[in-house]
């Protein structure tokens, strides 16, 4: 499984139930990394969606103890269901937000990560791989610039081959 993720300087990745910086270039990027591939989100992050739709040209899966339904998704009541659904998909990535990329992180193998260079304060972080032995950077995918913030996409990869669960 793979998961996508744009975190600030201090790993921060969200703050107050939504991402206080999030880049035009950043947005793009996750639109073509995870089209047609089913995206798994926490239900809190659904909320955040526009109008909490399901995301257009993707498998929509939420995770939720309390709700039942929710139109256009498949809703799994824990993460282990989610992460069995997601071996029926020919790709899947984990699109937060902090406790779904926290308790999913042992399925995954690949990470693509937005890093945004700049501070800004967040209740919401992502684990710093870059202080992880278990995974390393693999390659710089893009970079650039916008509105006076440096931001590049790196992919990360786990160094033992298969996932841990
Ligand atoms: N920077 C980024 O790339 C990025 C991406 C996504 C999200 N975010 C940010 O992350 C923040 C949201 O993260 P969050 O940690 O507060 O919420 P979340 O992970 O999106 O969702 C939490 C919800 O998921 C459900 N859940 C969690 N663990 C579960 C389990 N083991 N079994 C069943 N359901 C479970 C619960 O839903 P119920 O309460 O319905 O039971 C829980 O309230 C926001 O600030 C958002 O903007 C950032």
């Amino acid at each position: 499984m793979e998961l996508i993720v744009a975190v600030y300087d201090d790993w921060g990745i969200g703050c107050c139930g939504t991402q206080p910086i999030a880049l035009s270039a950043d947005r793009k990027f996750f639109r073509e990394t995870t089209r047609g591939a089913m995206v798994i989100a926490g239900r809190r992050t659904i909320a955040d969606f526009p109008g909490q739709k399901p995301l257009p040209g993707r498998v929509n899966v939420a995770i939720s103890r309390n709700v039942k339904e929710i139109p256009g998704f498949t809703v799994c009541a824990t993460v282990e269901e989610a992460a069995k659904l997601a071996q029926t998909a020919p790709r899947a990535m984990v699109i937060g937000g902090g406790s779904i990329y926290k308790q999913m992180l042992p399925y995954c193998d690949t990470a693509y990560i937005t890093k945004v260079h700049v501070t800004t304060q967040s209740d919401t972080f992502f684990p710093n791989l870059d202080e992880r032995e278990d995974w390393y950077l693999a390659e710089t995918l893009q970079s650039g610039e916008e509105n006076g913030i440096t931001y590049e996409m790196l992919l990360y990869k786990r160094k033992i081959k298969e996932p841990q669960k």
